[in-house]
């Protein structure tokens, strides 16, 4: 049997050229997320939810385009912790998520670049909204300790 070693740099640099590939860059993150926040804070349920919780948008966006670009390209621009940020928010229910991700889904197809772009991104925002749903909703002794 043969292993094949990869160092950080070889797997980031494969993950950077298969995003490439799919027509994925910084700009077209930084629209993603500029179109769904905007349809976001438009959106009868979720719009107050966000509109209660973030004081700074300009602060937001960029956070969330460092966000995306690590998730979607393995950057490293992002260092923050999504798990505490959402289990202080108030008001926020499990059926939420479905619409998030609904809403996103839809923002996605709009603008991606090729259709395979869509599935590649979906999968990292169900699998990290999984996540952040058992976080929240699923575990209270470890929403309660700081552990996460
Ligand atoms: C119903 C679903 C969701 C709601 C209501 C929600 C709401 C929010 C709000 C209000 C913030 C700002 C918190 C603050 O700055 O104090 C935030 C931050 C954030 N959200 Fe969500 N979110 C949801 C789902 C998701 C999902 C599915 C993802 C990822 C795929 C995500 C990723 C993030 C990230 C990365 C941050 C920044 C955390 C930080 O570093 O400060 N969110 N979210």
């Amino acid at each position: 049997m043969t292993y094949r070693v990869r160092s950080a740099e070889q797997r980031r640099a494969e993950i950077q050229a298969r995003a490439a590939a799919m027509g994925i860059d910084e700009a077209f993150i930084s629209n993603l997320v500029e179109t769904f926040y905007t349809r976001v804070r438009a959106h009868d349920r979720l719009g107050p939810i966000f509109g209660q919780a973030i004081e700074d948008w300009d602060e937001h966006l960029p956070k969330m385009k460092d966000f995306w670009s690590s998730v979607a390209m393995n950057t490293g621009r992002y260092s923050g912790k999504p798990v505490p940020a959402h289990q202080k928010l108030s008001g926020v229910a499990k059926e939420d998520f479905a619409v998030w991700l609904g809403l996103f889904e839809e923002t996605v197809r709009d603008l991606a670049p090729s259709e395979d772009v869509i599935p590649y991104f979906m999968e990292r925002a169900q699998r990290i909204a999984e996540s952040l749903k058992l976080a929240m909703f699923s575990i209270p002794s470890l929403q309660k300790s700081g552990l996460s």
